[in-house]
């Protein structure tokens, strides 16, 4: 039996993932690689809708992929690959624009957010027509689920109409995809300000990177932010950073939350963070130094990307030739 396809895209926007990506998103994706025939995309066509410096895009695009392949991704099993590579992403994203409505490109919520944030000027038309360039993204590949976290929702809402309006006008084109939205469970808090999401635009002190030496980390987690009443157990509204701390934990260790209460009963914040600080190195510092062993040889690593790249154009290609069909291009002579 064929697996279904998946996909799932990421920015290139930083120099390392943190520990709430790898908790949140990545690990789900490295098990989702056997029930799925799955395609990763790092998105660097979405990167420069904001501007980017070129040589850290590079970079950064270089830097996520490698994280991706140390943390699990299997070049052998899914396609890890870049977005540029793929021409076909572009080129259905227009055709895609032709049958968006302005107002409902204009009714999305994180293009709201963030041109409200720039103001008119800086906002580029590239900011604007984002969700419709991932629409595109996913429908070349005909998944059946996309694996997104919550903030992603309205986008693949967008998607699942752009499709359904494609095959209502020119045919059956388009399998229409289900959101998997990414369990709540695994959701890591900043360690400084442990009300908010760990995120890379908080506070870089609540801020675990994986690519960050060990003993910065271990720094981090001791100076995480407690209480006073010096008990542990969990409670996210009463004692939001040792729940987090517990949170991070059980993650990781695969214990129950109750399991580790019993577990640190009698002892202080010290303990607890001592061991989330062991428990967090032993899963990352495998992580960074396969990382940097990718990243050592920039050419092996394109090799992958490239393999990636061949497998994803092969499907993408001919859902585009489909497209360009039903829509009245004609074929290009060869
Ligand atoms: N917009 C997504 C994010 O910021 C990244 C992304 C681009 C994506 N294309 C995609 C996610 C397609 C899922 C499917 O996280």
């Amino acid at each position: 039996m064929t697996k279904p396809n998946l996909f799932s895209g990421m920015q290139p926007s930083a120099g390392s993932l943190h520990l709430g990506n790898y908790l949140g998103a990545l690990v789900n994706w490295t098990k989702m690689q056997d029930d799925y025939n799955a395609f990763y995309c790092v998105v660097d066509l979405h990167a420069i809708t904001v501007a980017q410096d070129p040589a850290e895009l590079r970079k950064n695009t270089r830097v996520t992929a490698a994280q991706y392949l140390a943390a699990g991704i299997d070049h052998n099993k899914s396609a890890l690959f870049v977005q540029s590579h793929v021409p076909a992403h572009a080129q259905l994203a227009w055709v895609l624009m032709t049958i968006t409505g302005f107002g409902e490109a204009g009714r999305m919520t994180q293009f709201k957010d963030k041109s409200q944030k720039a103001g008119s000027d800086s906002t580029s038309v590239g900011l604007f027509t984002y969700p419709i360039l991932q629409a595109a993204d996913i429908l070349l590949y005909q998944p059946k689920a996309v694996p997104v976290g919550e903030d992603q929702r309205q986008h693949i809402e967008l998607t699942r109409d752009l499709a359904a309006r494609f095959n209502s006008r020119f045919g059956e084109t388009f399998e229409i995809p289900e959101v998997v939205i990414l369990k709540e469970t695994a959701k890591i808090y900043d360690l400084q300000n442990p009300e908010a999401k760990m995120s890379k635009s908080g506070d870089p002190k609540g801020l675990v990177n994986i690519m960050d030496d060990s003993d910065s980390i271990m720094k981090k987690i001791k100076s995480a932010v407690t209480d006073t009443d010096g008990v542990i157990k969990f409670d996210r509204e009463a004692k939001p950073g040792v729940s987090n701390l517990l949170g991070i934990h059980s993650a990781i260790s695969g214990e129950s939350i109750d399991a580790l209460v019993s577990h640190f009963d009698g002892k202080g914040y010290g303990d607890l963070k001592t061991e989330v600080g062991e428990v967090v190195l032993s899963v990352i510092e495998p992580i960074r130094t396969r990382a940097n062993e990718l990243l050592a040889d920039p050419a092996e690593l394109d090799r992958l990307l490239i393999k990636g790249a061949n497998k994803a154009q092969e499907l993408a290609e001919v859902t585009l030739a489909t497209v360009y069909e039903r829509v009245g291009f004609i074929a290009p002579a060869r």
